[in-house]
């Protein structure tokens, strides 16, 4: 079993995108990420943070907005709309869950298409089902494939079982890897039978919330198991949706949680901010 080291992978991705922000830099152009939140979420906090400190790192500019829970729809629709305006700003990313009174989609289909590092915007999740790979894709699918990626994985020809359907990872999860040419099956909790789909996979990539959903009697010798779940348990203790004893002992490869898929959607939130960046040279 080999596990699949998001950390370290991730790593050295920094490290080539520190290069290209060197030669963007030469070009005359500083990369500039918005980061937005609203409202005191600690786990978010903690998330946007963790971007913007990575984003320095690599020397991309970040510029951190904390609002209060209490900031109205218009008033974040009217940050936007600067951001969206502001030429020396190339990402924009409003972390989500947003407080309930704010129409989560109304804020998403706001942001500029082209300065959509999230990768959440209709236009950019259209042409990722059009299959075509040119744009600015979701951060954590990416991560996934280019962790597989770096383990010369390839996923063409292979049974997919995507668990899980949420707009950020399940959906354009399916979508990536069925461009990649895998047979893509997507299951979800009320998925009858589980077990008749993960048996039968080659590859599962699971995002669900749910401790413990997938076991070993549930998958066949040499899977590849991606795991993108991050759970709190009472303990403290951070954990995935694998129980990672049983399947760790039948899988060839697998994503450890914490150091597996996370470090790869931060290193990808930076790929896709230079990508934006780069935009400002063909215009
Ligand atoms: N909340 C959980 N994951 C994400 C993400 O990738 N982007 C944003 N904006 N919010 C999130």
């Amino acid at each position: 079993m080999i596990l699949l080291d998001g950390k370290k992978i991730s790593q050295n991705i920094r490290e080539g995108l520190s290069l290209e922000v060197t030669k963007l830099k030469n070009e005359g152009i500083e990369p500039c990420l918005a980061v937005i939140l609203v409202g005191d979420d600690p786990a978010s906090h903690t998330y946007v943070n963790n971007k913007a400190k990575a984003s320095q790192q690599c020397g991309i500019k970040s510029l951190l907005y904390k609002l209060p829970s209490s900031t109205s729809e218009n008033e974040l629709l009217r940050l936007i709309e600067d951001l969206n305006s502001n030429k020396l700003v190339d990402g924009i990313l409003v972390q989500l869950p947003l407080p309930k009174h704010i129409n989560k989609n109304l804020i998403i289909e706001s942001i500029s298409a082209q300065k959509d590092v999230d990768g959440f915007h209709p236009f950019n999740v259209g042409r990722l089902a059009q299959g075509l790979t040119d744009g600015l894709v979701a951060c954590t699918p990416l991560g996934v494939c280019e962790l597989l990626k770096a383990y010369d994985i390839r996923v063409e020809g292979l049974n997919a079982v995507v668990i899980g359907t949420s707009n950020i990872v399940g959906r354009p999860m399916a979508t990536m890897l069925l461009n990649l040419c895998a047979t893509v099956s997507m299951c979800h909790l009320k998925t009858k039978d589980l077990s008749l789909y993960t048996k039968e996979a080659d590859l599962i990539v699971i995002a669900t919330g749910c401790v413990n959903l997938l076991r070993g009697d549930m998958v066949k010798d040499g899977v590849i198991v991606v795991d993108v779940g991050i759970n709190k348990l009472p303990s403290g203790k951070l954990v995935g949706d694998v129980e990672f004893e049983s399947v760790s002992k039948k899988a060839s490869f697998i994503s450890p949680v914490p150091g597996g898929v996370g470090p790869m959607t931060v290193a990808m939130l930076l790929k896709n901010t230079l990508f934006a960046a780069r935009s400002r040279l063909r215009v």
